[in-house]
């Protein structure tokens, strides 16, 4: 084992799954087209997941600020989302994955809505691997959301100003349950983390590859899980003292 590096696989992956839209232009097809080989992308890479026994994966998939596309790729991924969650949730109940998403749900039509408490409540008991899918969701909705709630505790005298610290920010934010992201992968080439997890990310480790996200595949997830296994997390300590901590 190489002293300097992780050597771990990571337990909490978070992805920006982007592309699809220059995959399907390169093909001569319509940007849905893109929207739909990507769908089939996330299945194989949810498949894969589970096979190597990861503990979560966050997947980005629809930002707040993709409103602003045009009406017509908006509805066709509202019903891309709906006709994708209705025909796999039974598998991934098979599975044993626990579904959970994150973002503000109530922009949603009441049918995409109930698709996505109906797949959370069957899924709830399971203990394998947890996908969580930002949905209408933007890092600083969730960081301004954080504020609200612990403005409202202060306001009722449920928590004073001196409570207010990281941990309990954390627990306020999305994915409370979860350890925050080891490994943050964004496929399409641009290098940017688009309004996605911004707190959480703080100490992930970050990959950019070109690939478009229908393109990618076990096999270069695999590529980033071993580059992430060759990282040395430091967490702002040197790195003799990591080392003298994993040799101890
Ligand atoms: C990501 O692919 C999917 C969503 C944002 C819903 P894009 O649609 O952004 O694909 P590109 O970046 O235009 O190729
Ligand atoms: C980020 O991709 C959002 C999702 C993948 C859902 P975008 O394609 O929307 O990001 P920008 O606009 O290029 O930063
Ligand atoms: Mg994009």
């Amino acid at each position: 084992m190489n002293a300097t590096s992780t050597d771990t696989q990571p337990e909490h992956v978070a992805i920006v799954m982007d592309g699809n839209g220059r995959w399907a232009k390169s093909k001569g097809l319509p940007r849905v087209a893109g929207h739909r080989a990507g769908v089939k992308t996330l299945r194989k890479l949810i498949e894969y997941s589970v096979k190597i026994n990861l503990n979560a994966i966050t997947v980005y998939a629809f930002s707040r600020e993709n409103w602003q596309r045009p009406d017509s790729e908006v509805d066709l991924l509202m019903g891309l989302f709906i006709s994708a969650l209705n025909s796999e949730v039974k598998d991934l109940h098979k599975n044993n994955v626990k579904l959970t998403f994150i973002g503000d749900r109530t922009a949603f039509s009441s049918k995409l809505q109930n698709s996505i408490n109906d797949s959370e409540t069957l899924t709830s008991s399971n203990d394998g691997l947890c996908l969580n899918i930002a949905a209408n969701y933007s890092g600083r909705w969730d960081i301004v959301q954080a504020y609200q709630t612990i403005a409202k505790e202060i306001q009722a005298n449920k928590i004073s100003l001196e409570d207010v610290n990281e941990t309990m920010v954390s627990k306020k934010l999305s994915l409370a349950d979860h350890k925050d992201p080891d490994l943050f992968i964004r496929t399409g080439g641009e290098q940017r983390i688009s309004n996605y997890l911004l707190w959480q990310t703080a100490y992930s480790e970050l990959y950019f590859t070109d690939t478009l996200w229908p393109d990618f595949d076990a096999n270069q997830f695999d590529i980033a899980i071993d580059w992430f296994s060759k990282r040395q997390r430091r967490f702002g300590k040197t790195p003799e003292q990591v080392e003298q901590t994993q040799n101890s």
